[in-house]
């Protein structure tokens, strides 16, 4: 008997969702300025647009809610949430955040000056912004495989050492105040990073004396991954694994959104007290006091929560062939999958499906507005409109490394039978590839310009 998957719980409540017409969609889509973040949610059938926050909760977790204690100061929920997460990721020092880019600009602003530059395997959008807005220079050091949709090598998340070394070498350590790695790497389709380079970067940081983060997002799909692909990790518990991740790291910067399966909430661990006080002042102006962040206590709770079911194993194996399945349905529907399929989602290349339209002309974004016309399936670019960006010390822009589009999974929300409607949609699509225009942008602001610019067909 050959299943693919099968689900690891029930559904106890359930959303409606909406079907629309294909003339109401384009409308839809044109009073959004054709940027599918302008969508309204109601008006999307199946949504790809992103795993941040966009989780289902599980009873336990709406159960840990109802005993959110709100005090301002020294809430029993923060003590919950700050055991989960020494439980979890061994870090002793936490400050909780209103969600991951409040961790980065925190961290960002305690330790980062201007014309600084901080390495990366890659930064994602709003590490990457969170850099520029500081006039700091984020760099993208991955191995090249990273950039390669078809090479099918276990960890095309790790960072390329010797890119690393060289990038310290000629930057000097004076102008590195912090390291980071990204688990898995989302900006290169949530390939995930191998515990060797984790250690290896890290004792690169280290013999550096630079300051090691992890941006741990998606931290339990890299080590369900190192699991399944590392040599002697196969018999290890994920729990496990996870935290010897961690131990190489002397920080890191949480997205909760992601793999804690909750819906808002992120957070920084550290080692070191010192750090924390000094990021802890930061935070107080920004975000609130030390002891809820920009959280509520009850948001607090399904964190502690979330982060344990996050990590169990039954729930990892089911995640994975869940976003394999759907690799395979758009594959069979003529789009050019991004091999391995990653942890959180499936990125196609969108260049392979429309040579004819060149990056200019955002091949990621005609693809996946033409998703949402065909079928009402939100996906998001990952190409030139997100990345392509100015280099903020010589001006010179920095093309993306691939035109993709991103079907980002919703942690427990869709079932096979929403996969298998997406494949339809996808081959309709393929089918009329030929026919698709370019976009240009007629509006977009300066840093992170995907999420509001407005564009128009050519
Ligand atoms: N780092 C990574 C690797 C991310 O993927 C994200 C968010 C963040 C940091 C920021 O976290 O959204 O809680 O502020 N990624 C989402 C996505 C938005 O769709 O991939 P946040």
């Amino acid at each position: 008997m050959s299943i693919p998957f099968v689900e690891p719980f029930r559904i106890k409540v359930v959303e409606p969702i909406k079907h629309t017409t294909r003339p109401e969609r384009e409308s839809i889509l044109a009073f959004a300025y054709n940027n599918l973040f302008g969508v309204p949610a109601e008006d999307v059938f199946i949504d790809f647009l992103s795993d941040s926050g966009t989780n289902a909760m599980s009873d336990r977790q709406w159960s840990a809610m109802m005993v959110g204690d709100e005090a301002y100061g020294g809430a029993r929920s923060f003590t919950h949430f700050e055991a989960a997460v020494r439980e979890v990721l061994g870090f002793p020092c936490v400050l909780p955040t209103h969600q991951g880019r409040g961790a980065e600009g925190i961290l960002f602003k305690t330790l980062v000056k201007p014309g600084q530059s901080v390495p990366n395997n890659r930064h994602f959008d709003t590490t990457q912004a969170n850099l520029l807005a500081l006039n700091a220079n984020p760099v993208d050091l991955a191995v090249d495989e990273a950039s390669d949709p078809h090479s099918l090598l276990p960890f095309k998340g790790n960072m390329d050492l010797g890119k690393l070394e060289r990038f310290i070498d000629q930057t000097g350590v004076e102008n590195i105040p912090i390291g980071m790695l990204t688990v898995t790497n989302n900006s290169a389709a949530g390939q995930p990073v191998s515990m060797a380079n984790i250690k290896a970067t890290s004792e690169l940081y280290r013999r550096y004396g630079i300051p090691f983060f992890l941006d741990a997002c998606r931290f339990s799909e890299n080590a369900w991954f190192i699991k399944q692909r590392e040599p002697g990790y196969a018999d290890r518990p994920v729990a496990e694994i996870a935290l010897e991740m961690f131990s190489y790291a002397d920080g890191c910067t949480m997205s909760a959104k992601k793999d804690a399966i909750v819906n808002m909430g992120g957070f920084i661990a550290c080692r070191d007290e010192d750090l924390k006080q000094k990021l802890a002042q930061h935070l107080i102006i920004q975000e609130g006091f030390i002891t809820y962040g920009g959280l509520t206590g009850r948001d607090l709770e399904a964190i502690a929560v979330g982060l344990h079911e996050g990590i169990s194993e039954d729930y990892l194996d089911y995640r994975e062939r869940h976003t394999r399945y759907l690799g395979e349905v758009l594959q069979s529907a003529g789009l050019q999958v991004y091999q391995p399929t990653g942890g959180h989602a499936v990125y196609v290349d969108a260049a392979h499906t429309l040579p004819h339209i060149p990056p200019a002309q955002f091949p990621g974004v005609a693809l996946a507005n033409q998703l949402y016309i065909e079928g009402g399936v939100r996906t998001v670019e990952i190409g030139s409109l997100m990345f392509s960006h100015p280099d903020p010390l010589t001006g010179e822009v920095i093309p993306a490394p691939n035109e993709m589009v991103r079907f980002a999974i919703p942690r427990r929300v869709y079932t096979r039978s929403h996969l298998d409607y997406v494949g339809e949609v996808a081959r309709e699509v393929v089918k009329n590839a030929a026919d698709l225009r370019g976009l240009e942008i007629t509006w977009a602001p300066e840093l992170l310009r995907h999420f509001i610019a407005r564009l128009a067909w050519v």
